[in-house]
């Protein structure tokens, strides 16, 4: 018998506002065609105004927890991976507590973007692991629609976001058979910071003068994600299947092995080249970039409530999940849901 870590609830959040590729094209010089050929993205959903990234993982917290059957109170800690938090600071961990109204456990904020969400479930599973916690909630949220350039200078990045929460409830767990029972196996972890400037967000700041933010900066738009697209794409493809062999070997599993891939969803193409490199049946690989374009941080546990929803993952599947972002950073984690 071993003390684990399995994903007892997952829940999720999208907002109402649908926004199609023609909506886009109506203020930007794009089109449907171009941003489904290159992307595959066909519709995101953004905030009303008066919404929040916490709002957001409130829901998708609530619905987590009650799949787990668990009240907010049974919670230890909480793990909030979000690019765009509710403030500056204090952190966004802090927010959702409070509306979860357990003043008191721990919470925490993770900054690894795309790779958030699995940087927390690695951090969460520890804490279970090692025997501290029983109960951790790991959540990615995010708010882009308000941050993004809606002008053509933006357009090559502005495409691809979409609004929305995903959460899990970690909770400890005995493992008598791990060809059977709901575990975590392991999670891997990577980064490599001298790419950061290949997409991110330089303002504000304390790196760029003497003040947060300057007029000149807002007026040249650095408060918006800047992205060298090719270079990211290039290198997700070889981490993203870097890692996942990673985590098989560590585990001695095999692709074949694996009933299903979790990967983050940045663009469409990307998880068609992993797949292909890493011999991956198309039926085994599940994309939600159609209708959410890319989440970030929220990506993997949308999927992996969608496919639970749609019974596409079910208990006792092996499931092999990476994701790759700005950092560069990039994870991979093998479970048995
Ligand atoms: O989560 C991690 C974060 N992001 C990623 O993983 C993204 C990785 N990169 C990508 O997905 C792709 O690089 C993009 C989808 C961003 C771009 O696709 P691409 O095939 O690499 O296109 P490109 O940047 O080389 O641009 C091709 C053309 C350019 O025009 P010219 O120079 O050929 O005349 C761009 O100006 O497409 C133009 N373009 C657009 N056209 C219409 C760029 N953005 C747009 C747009 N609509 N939104």
């Amino acid at each position: 018998m071993k003390i684990c870590s399995k994903i007892a609830g997952i829940g999720k959040c999208i907002p109402t506002k649908r926004v199609t590729n023609d909506d886009l094209a109506k203020f930007l010089n794009t089109s449907d065609e171009w941003i489904k050929q290159r992307t595959g993205i066909e519709q995101r959903y953004w905030v009303e105004n008066n919404e929040s990234t916490s709002d957001l993982a409130l829901v998708a917290a609530n619905e987590a927890l009650k799949k787990a059957g668990l009240a907010a109170t049974d919670l230890e800690m909480i793990i909030f991976a979000t690019l765009s938090p509710d403030h500056f600071f204090p952190g966004t961990a802090c927010f959702l507590q409070a509306k979860l109204g357990v003043p008191g456990i721990a919470a925490l904020d993770v900054r690894q973007q795309c790779t958030g969400f699995l940087y927390g479930l690695s951090i969460a599973d520890l804490y279970i692991r090692q025997g501290i916690y029983k109960n951790v909630l790991v959540v990615g949220a995010e708010v882009h629609s308000k941050g993004l350039d809606k002008t053509d200078r933006g357009r090559d990045v502005t495409v691809l976001f979409g609004d929305g929460a995903g959460a899990v409830v970690l909770s400890r767990t005995e493992v008598n058979n791990a060809e059977k029972d709901a575990h975590i196996y392991s999670t891997h972890l990577h980064a490599d910071g001298t790419y950061a400037k290949e997409l991110w967000v330089q303002s504000p700041g304390m790196a760029n003068g003497p003040e947060l933010i300057t007029l000149g900066e807002v007026q040249e738009g650095l408060q918006y994600p800047q992205m060298n697209g090719r270079m990211v794409f290039t290198h997700a493809v070889r981490s993203m299947c870097d890692v996942i062999n990673e985590g098989l070997k560590y585990n001695n599993l095999k692709i074949e092995d694996v009933d299903f891939f979790a990967f983050h969803q940045a663009n469409m193409r990307i998880n068609e080249k992993v797949a292909q490199l890493l011999n991956i049946p198309a039926e085994k690989v599940f994309n939600t970039i159609q209708k959410y374009g890319n989440t970030t941080a929220a990506t993997i546990p949308i999927g992996l409530t969608d496919a639970v929803q749609e019974h596409k993952l079910k208990p006792g599947m092996l499931v092999a999940s990476a994701a790759f972002g700005s950092g560069f950073t990039w994870a991979s984690s093998i479970f048995r849901y």
